[in-house]
C-alpha cells in the first residue's frame, strides 16, 4: 500500500520569520538528522535550500521516534508549524531564523546510504562523484552551476529571440563536417557497410538555412568531437550556434558584444566595458605567444630581434636572427627571487613548445647576473633592459628561435608565471576579439595547405590575389572571441561564391570528385543564390565555466565525460550484443579485451 503524502506547500528554502505560526508541509531529501537534548532534528533538503525541522518527544514521543528512524537521502514529507528560533538562529541559511515544530512525517522513499555525504565541501574523489553522478547533483556547488545554465540559456534563447533570430534544427545523424577532430561515426542498418557522422557542428546545414532565406538562425545545439581532451574540451559539447544573412563582420561583433553584457549583467550584475578590444591574429602572436591573449595581466613578450643590427655579443642570440628567426623575452617583475629549480621548470616548459633552451638573467645592483649573463657587458646588459623595460630586482627570460617556435614558448611560459605568482586578478573579466586569423596553415608533415578556421572561412577581398601568389599571407574574415585566455567562440563570413570555394578546395588538395562526393550539397547550394552571410559559435560549457568560476567542464556539464571520454555513470562506451553488429554487418577486427 502506497500512502499518499500530502502535496507541499513551500519548498525546503521559502519559510521566513514572516511565516511563522503557519502551518506548512515540505517535501524533500533527509540532508541530516540528529540529536540534541533529547530531540531530533531534521535538516530538509531541495533544490531552493535547507529547512530545520524538530521533533519534540514530549509532545509527540512515536512522531520523534520514527523521525529518529530516518536516514540521509530518504525522501519525506513533513507537516508542522513555523517557529521561531529565538536565539538559535543560523545566519548561514535564508530560513535560519525559523524551524518547523513537525506534526506529521511520511516517508515517501528509503535510500541506501549515499556513497559520500551530500555536502558542499568534496570529499569524495572525482571518480565516485562521476559514478554516483545522481548523489553528486545533489550538491549545492554543483547544483548552483546546473541551474545557472539553465537560466543562461533562457537569457541567450530570450536575447536571440528579441533579435529577430529563429531558433532551428539541424540532423544529428549526418555527413562529416570539416572541424578538424575526428568524427564519431553512426553506421547504418539499412545501408550495410555506410556511416553517418555525428556533428562537429551544425556548419553546414546553418550556411543552407541562409541560402534557403532564413537570414537569422540559432541553436543551442550539441556538437559531437572524437579529439583530445582537456579541462576545456568534452567530447560532446554545448554550441550557442548563429548565422545571419547580408551582413559583415561589425554586425557579428556587435550582436555579440550585446549578448554577452546582456549574460554578464544578468550573472554577475557586471558592465562589460563595450566595445571589446580588438586585436589582430599577427599582434596577438607577437605581443602574448598565443592566439588566445590572456589580457588580465602584462608580461608582454619583448622583441629584441632589432637589437642584433648592433651585432649580438651572444652567439645563439645571432645565430637565430641570422636564420631569420627572432629573440624575444619577458621581464618577470621581482623575479630576482625566483629559484633555479623554478627557472629549469620554465626550460621545461619552454622545450615542450620546441624551444631549444630558455635564456635567462637577474638584474641586480651589480649588473646581470647567472645565466646568460657573462655574454653581455655592461653597455648590453643596459641596452637589452632598456628595450624591454626591465628594471633592477627583475628576471629575464629569452628564446632565440624561430618565431613560430619563441612565440608559443614565451605565450606559454607567460600563462604559467603569471598564475604562479599570483598576477591574475580575481573576479575580473577581461574579453579580447582576435581577428583576421590566416586563412590556411601549412601542414609541413602532409606537405599541404589546410585550412586554419573551417574551408568555408572567407579570404579578406583584398587578399584573394594572394591565392595565386603567396597562399600563407591571405587572412581570413575569421574572429575568436577569447575571454581570460580562453577561446569562448569562433566564426568567419563564409564564402557565398562558388568559384572561389572551389579555388579554395583545390588550393586545400580536395579535388572536385572529392568535394562533390564530401559537400556536394554544399556546392549546389550556393550555385542556388547564396546571400552573403557568417555567423560564430560559441562553446556554451565553456561560457558556464567562466561566469561560475568553476576550472573544469565536468563542473557545468551535468552528466560528462571523462579524459578518456568514458562516462562513468552510464559506463559507456560499451560493448554491443553480437546480434547487433550482424544486423549492422560489422565484425571487429580486434575481439574484446
Ligand atoms: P569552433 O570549432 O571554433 O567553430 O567551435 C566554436 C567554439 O566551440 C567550443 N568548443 C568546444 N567546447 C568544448 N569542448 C570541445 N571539444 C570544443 N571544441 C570547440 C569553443 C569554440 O570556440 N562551425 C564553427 C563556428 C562558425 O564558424 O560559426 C565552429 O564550430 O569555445
Amino acid at each position: 500500500m502506497f500512502e499518499v503524502p500530502p502535496r507541499r506547500s513551500h519548498t525546503c528554502g521559502a519559510l521566513r520569520a514572516s511565516d511563522i505560526g503557519a502551518t506548512v508541509t515540505l517535501d524533500g531529501w533527509v540532508a541530516s538528522n540528529r540529536d540534541l537534548g533529547g530531540c531530533a532534528f531534521i535538516d530538509l533538503r531541495d533544490r531552493y535550500g535547507v529547512t530545520q525541522v524538530k521533533f519534540d518527544p514530549t509532545v509527540d514521543a512515536a512522531l520523534a521516534a520514527a523521525a529518529a528512524e530516518v536516514r540521509p537521502e530518504w525522501v519525506v514529507a513533513i507537516t508542522g508549524v513555523v517557529v521561531s528560533r529565538g536565539s538559535n538562529t543560523n545566519k548561514q541559511i535564508p530560513t535560519g531564523e525559523i524551524e518547523v515544530e513537525a506534526t506529521e512525517i511520511v516517508v515517501l522513499n528509503r535510500a541506501e546510504t549515499p556513497p559520500f555525504p551530500v555536502r558542499d565541501e568534496v570529499t569524495a574523489s572525482e571518480e565516485l562523484r562521476l559514478q554516483h553522478r545522481f548523489v553528486d547533483l545533489r550538491r549545492k556547488p554543483i547544483q548552483k552551476n546546473i541551474v545557472l545554465r539553465a537560466e543562461v540559456t533562457h537569457v541567450v534563447r530570450q536575447f536571440l529571440h528579441e533579435n529577430g533570430f529563429l531558433e532551428l534544427e539541424t540532423p544529428i545523424l549526418t555527413k562529416s563536417t570539416p572541424e578538424g577532430a575526428r568524427d564519431y561515426l553512426v553506421p547504418s542498418r539499412v545501408h550495410g557497410g555506410e556511416f553517418y557522422a555525428l556533428p562537429q557542428s551544425p556548419q553546414l546545414f546553418k550556411q543552407l538555412y541562409m541560402i534557403a532565406g532564413f537570414d537569422r538562425y540559432y541553436q543551442i545545439c550539441r556538437c559531437f568531437r572524437d579529439e583530445d581532451l582537456r579541462a576545456d574540451r568534452q567530447p560532446e559539447f554545448t554550441q550557442i550556434d548563429m548565422e545571419m544573412s547580408f551582413i559583415d563582420r561589425e554586425d557579428i561583433y556587435e550582436l555579440c558584444e550585446r549578448l554577452m553584457s546582456r549574460i554578464w549583467s544578468y550573472v554577475h550584475q557586471h558592465e562589460i566595458q563595450l566595445p571589446i578590444p580588438r586585436i589582430s591574429y599577427d599582434e596577438a602572436m607577437a605581443r602574448f605567444g598565443v592566439d588566445n591573449p590572456d589580457m588580465r595581466y602584462g608580461l608582454e613578450l619583448q622583441d629584441i630581434s632589432a637589437l642584433s643590427a648592433d651585432g649580438f655579443p651572444f652567439p645563439l642570440f645571432a645565430d637565430a636572427v641570422a636564420k631569420g628567426g627572432v629573440v624575444k623575452g619577458i621581464v618577470v617583475p621581482n623575479g630576482g627571487e625566483i629559484s633555479r629549480k623554478s627557472i629549469d621548470e620554465y626550460t621545461a616548459k619552454a622545450a615542450i613548445f620546441g624551444a631549444k633552451g630558455l635564456g635567462w638573467a637577474k638584474l641586480t645592483a651589480e649588473g646581470w647576473t647567472g645565466g646568460i649573463s657573462k655574454f653581455f657587458d655592461a653597455g648590453w646588459q643596459a641596452k637589452i633592459a632598456g628595450a624591454m623595460g626591465a628594471n633592477e630586482g627583475d628576471l629575464l627570460l629569452f628564446v632565440a628561435d624561430l618565431a613560430k617556435v619563441a612565440n608559443p614558448a614565451l605565450g606559454n611560459l607567460r600563462k604559467l608565471i603569471a598564475a604562479e605568482r599570483g598576477l591574475i586578478p580575481a573576479n575580473s573579466y577581461k574579453f579580447v576579439w582576435v581577428t583576421d586569423f590566416p586563412l590556411l596553415d601549412y601542414d609541413a608533415e602532409a606537405g599541404r595547405w589546410v585550412a586554419m578556421h573551417h574551408p568555408f572561412t572567407s579570404p579578406r577581398p583584398e587578399d584573394v590575389p594572394l591565392f595565386d601568389t603567396n597562399p600563407g599571407e591571405i587572412r581570413a574574415r575569421a574572429y575568436d572571441l577569447v575571454l581570460n585566455g580562453i577561446e569562448l567562440g569562433g566564426g568567419s563570413i563564409r564564402i557565398h561564391d562558388t568559384r572561389l570555394q572551389s579555388k579554395l578546395f583545390s588550393l586545400l588538395g580536395i579535388g572536385e570528385e572529392e568535394a562533390n562526393q564530401k559537400f556536394g550539397f554544399l556546392l549546389k547550394a550556393l550555385k542556388s543564390g547564396a546571400p552573403p552571410h557568417g555567423g560564430i559559435a560559441f562553446g556554451f560549457d565553456r561560457l558556464m565555466m567562466l561566469l561560475s568560476g568553476a576550472t573544469s567542464l565536468r563542473d557545468v556539464i551535468a552528466f560528462p565525460k571523462t579524459a578518456s571520454a568514458s562516462c562513468l555513470m552510464t559506463e559507456a562506451p560499451g560493448p554491443v550484443d553480437d546480434a547487433q553488429l550482424r544486423e549492422l554487418g560489422i565484425a571487429l577486427a580486434k575481439p574484446r579485451g
